[in-house]
């Protein structure tokens, strides 16, 4: 029989999500990763190793590793996030979480209630500013520049705020490999950003999401590391494995003092982390890692200059972007014509999807012209291809770019 659960549903409840419908074949969103990178055969062996060692200890939940996560694979990260992040940690101080994204719920369920103030980066990943939004936070962009987010807008804003009377919960920021615009914040910046925020006396929320991609492999130490070797203790970091491994395992991982772990461990009723996705991580890591990510940013390197190529050959001037650094996006400006929001139905409608960039900016209008690309999961064929057929869409919509080329024109679905 019939039965509406309309009339019961919470006043809060977000409106009801689409049906999937699959991915389009021209699938430029989200941040899903290269498919012939996955590296299954290692993660097949150590699926293996591990069960056949250790398999009877799924019986219990948390394994025999209690909440936080399973041993082996923080003490991977321990070493790992020395050595890649010059972090400085134990286990006690990490939490496994699934997926960073409960990181980032867990980090507004402690610290955001209605009505506080959270500083960001103006243009920032989507999923962030709509958690903000739902928690009721007063979000406060701050501009950037290629370099990432400005220092002197960031120490305007906290003067401003000061004055106000307004103390800010944290201030959230991507400094490795921003998503959407892949910048890397310098050294000199790194210390800055500090220095503001302990004078301020507002912590730092630190999305390391990205950093194990930098193509070139040279990252600047994570804040956390820098804040902990000044005695400043006011960092929290979260980090992933979805991209440096597989979106799909759902596994990341958070970063703070003992005082922030407990409490956030009293918020994390979840009975613990998927397990299997912990044991296999860790066997895997251990040995493969390095060799993993090496081989791994050298792929996605390779379709970011596809990418490169495939705009300014069918954009031309048209399309105004940096050249990837890092990362699995391009994040693009094209002629003040043009709105990406628009762009982005017309562009659905022939099977191109992308992400427009109003919904990865709190900058209001400036983000109209923008557009976020991922280049990591579609094949280089895919990539040339759906960026000609983009760019016939774009020119028949807005009537940019000027001239097309014939060639892509001709091989795109129309
Ligand atoms: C900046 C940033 N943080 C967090 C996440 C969430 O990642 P996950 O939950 O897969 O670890 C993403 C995903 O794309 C991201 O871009």
């Amino acid at each position: 029989m019939a039965f509406s659960f309309a009339p019961l549903l919470r006043k809060d409840v977000p409106a009801p999500s689409a049906r999937y419908a699959g991915f389009p074949p021209y699938n430029f969103t989200g941040g899903n990763n290269d498919p012939q990178s996955t590296p299954v055969e290692g993660l097949r062996a150590a699926a293996d190793a591990v069960l056949a060692r250790e398999g009877r200890t799924l019986a219990t939940y948390g394994l025999n590793s209690g909440p936080q996560g399973y041993v082996p694979l923080r003490e991977f990260l321990v070493r790992k996030l020395k050595a890649d992040a010059g972090i400085a940690c134990n286990t006690d101080e990490i939490l496994i979480t699934s997926g960073s994204l409960q990181g980032l719920d867990l980090v507004n369920a402690l610290l955001v209630e209605p009505g506080d103030t959270v500083l960001i980066e103006e243009d920032c990943y989507a999923g962030s500013i709509s958690r903000l939004q739902r928690v009721g936070a007063r979000i406060v962009g701050i501009q950037m520049d290629k370099a990432g987010l400005r220092i002197d807008a960031l120490g305007a804003a906290l003067d401003r705020l000061k004055r106000e009377g307004v103390k800010p919960k944290y201030i959230y920021t991507i400094p490795t490999v921003q998503n959407p615009t892949g910048t890397v914040l310098d050294l000199a910046r790194r210390h800055e950003l500090l220095r503001l925020a302990a004078a301020h006396g507002c912590p730092v929320f630190e999305d390391d999401c990205y950093a194990d991609l930098v193509f070139s492999r040279a990252r600047p130490p994570a804040l956390f590391a820098l804040a902990r070797e000044g005695g400043w203790d006011g960092v929290i970091h979260i980090g992933s494995f979805s991209k440096s491994i597989a979106p799909a395992l759902r596994v990341g991982f958070l970063v703070a003092n003992w005082q922030v772990i407990s409490r956030l461990l009293a918020l994390k009723n979840d009975a613990g982390s998927g397990a299997l996705e912990q044991m296999v991580l860790a066997e895997f890591c251990n040995t493969h890692f390095d060799a993993h990510i090496a081989a791994l940013s050298k792929a996605v390197g390779r379709k970011a200059d596809v990418m490169v190529e495939a705009l300014a050959e069918q954009f031309g001037t048209a399309a105004e972007f940096e050249r990837p650094v890092g990362g699995i996006f391009l994040w693009l400006r094209l002629p003040e014509s043009v709105d990406t929001s628009r762009l982005a139905v017309a562009a659905a409608a022939e099977g191109i999807s992308l992400n427009p960039g109003a919904e990865w900016s709190v900058a209001g209008d400036r983000a109209k012209r923008w557009l976020r690309l991922c280049f990591a999961n579609p094949s280089e064929a895919v990539i040339r291809d759906g960026v000609a057929a983009l760019a016939a869409v774009c020119h028949k919509e807005f009537g940019v770019p000027q001239r097309i080329s014939n060639v892509r024109q001709a091989r795109s679905p129309e």
